[in-house]
């Protein structure tokens, strides 16, 4: 599939729930209505939406949320999922969690295949951890990174870099990286969704944060590429690998090879445009796969260029009135 400026399109992010057992500051409002379980595609359209697009060519596969491991169901799903690794046609299968489920969900997603996920932690510190995610508890997801690192998952730690909040905890996290031979990426939070609160205040700018990395560690450059946005700086110190993703400063967009569905077969050529095709009435015309399909490359049609965040004191409103938690990022 190849979109109107030439970008392939080989990374599907398929969000299984908008439905999370956090309530992250920069992604949320504490008052969040969810989507009736009634509107969520079944496992078994999501499979086969994920099937029809890895015919069209999609060869790595990306399962988000809000939170994908709160999903009733999923690991079997992954498990059916595993099979495309097994046979070659998908490169990479994984998903972006917050850690919370992994005790109880890491030998089952090795065993389907994952070689690695991307964990959310934006602070090491508990009560901290607590405040950001607005009650978790840091406990949990150490215990899960631990499960999924003996299960032999490699991990790699997003962090949001938020001004007051944990701006000052990038150097343990990239030390606690290091100790534990996670890959760590520092994220600028993006204008998504009414969060009670008031972005310009949280947001803190990468060029400024590498600065202050570089006035303590030693960055060397690496060609080292995951398929995502991040660009990845190897850390002389540790070892480990700092990803860096700049939406605002030095946004990636001409390399962008993604599109995101969501839990109810919304199709979002962009993360950050309005833009959707639904897939939902096609996948559910009957059993066969054809609308679908015939669906989808009209919709990589629509790609646009790229998105036009912005975050000062004269873009106050949100770029875009859904939250993170509707597409997974
Ligand atoms: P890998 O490179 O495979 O590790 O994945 P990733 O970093 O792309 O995925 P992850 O789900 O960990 O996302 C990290 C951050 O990148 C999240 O904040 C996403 O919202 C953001 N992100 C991923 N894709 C895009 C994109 O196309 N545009 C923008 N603006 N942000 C994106
Ligand atoms: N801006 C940037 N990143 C966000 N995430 C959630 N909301 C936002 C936002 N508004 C991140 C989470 C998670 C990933 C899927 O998206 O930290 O790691
Ligand atoms: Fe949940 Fe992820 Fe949003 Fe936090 S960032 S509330 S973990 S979906």
């Amino acid at each position: 599939m190849i979109d109107p400026f030439g970008r392939s399109i080989t990374y599907l992010r398929l969000s299984v729930t908008d439905r999370c057992d956090l309530r992250c500051v920069y992604c949320m409002s504490d008052d969040m209505t969810f989507l009736p379980k009634a509107d969520l595609l079944s496992l078994e359209e999501l499979e086969r939406l994920a099937d029809a697009f890895i015919r069209l060519g999609i060869r790595k596969l990306r399962l988000t949320g809000g939170e994908p491991l709160v999903r009733r169901g999923i690991l079997d799903l992954i498990g059916r999922l595993g099979r495309y690794c097994s046979s070659g046609s998908l490169e990479e299968l994984t998903l972006t969690t917050n850690g919370t489920r992994l005790p109880e969900s890491a030998e089952a997603l090795a065993g389907a295949g994952v070689k690695r996920i991307n964990v959310s932690l934006d602070s090491l510190d508990p009560a901290r951890f607590r405040a950001i995610t607005r009650g978790g508890d840091l406990a949990r997801v150490m215990a899960g990174s631990a499960a999924a690192a003996a299960a032999g998952i490699a991990i790699k730690v997003n962090m949001g870099a938020l001004r007051d909040v944990n701006g000052d905890e990038i150097d343990r996290m990239i030390a606690w990286c290091g100790d534990h031979g996670h890959a760590l990426t520092l994220i600028e939070t993006m204008p998504l969704g009414d969060i009670g609160a008031d972005r310009t205040d949280q947001y803190l700018p990468l060029d400024e944060v590498r600065r202050r990395i570089e006035s303590r560690w030693t960055l060397e450059a690496t060609g080292h590429r995951t398929g995502g946005p991040a660009r990845y700086l190897r850390i002389r110190e540790t070892g480990g690998l700092l990803g860096l993703i700049t939406p605002l400063t030095d946004h990636f967009c001409a390399a962008c090879n993604r599109v995101r569905v969501t839990c109810t077969g919304t199709l979002y050529p962009c993360l950050g445009q309005e833009d959707a095709v639904d897939l939902r009435a096609a996948l559910r015309s009957g059993e066969s796969d054809v609308p679908l399909e015939r669906m989808i490359q009209p919709a990589i049609d629509r790609k646009p260029e790229g998105h036009d965040f912005v975050i000062d004191a004269d873009h106050a409103r949100p770029a875009l009135a859904r939250h993170m938690n509707t597409t997974g990022g």
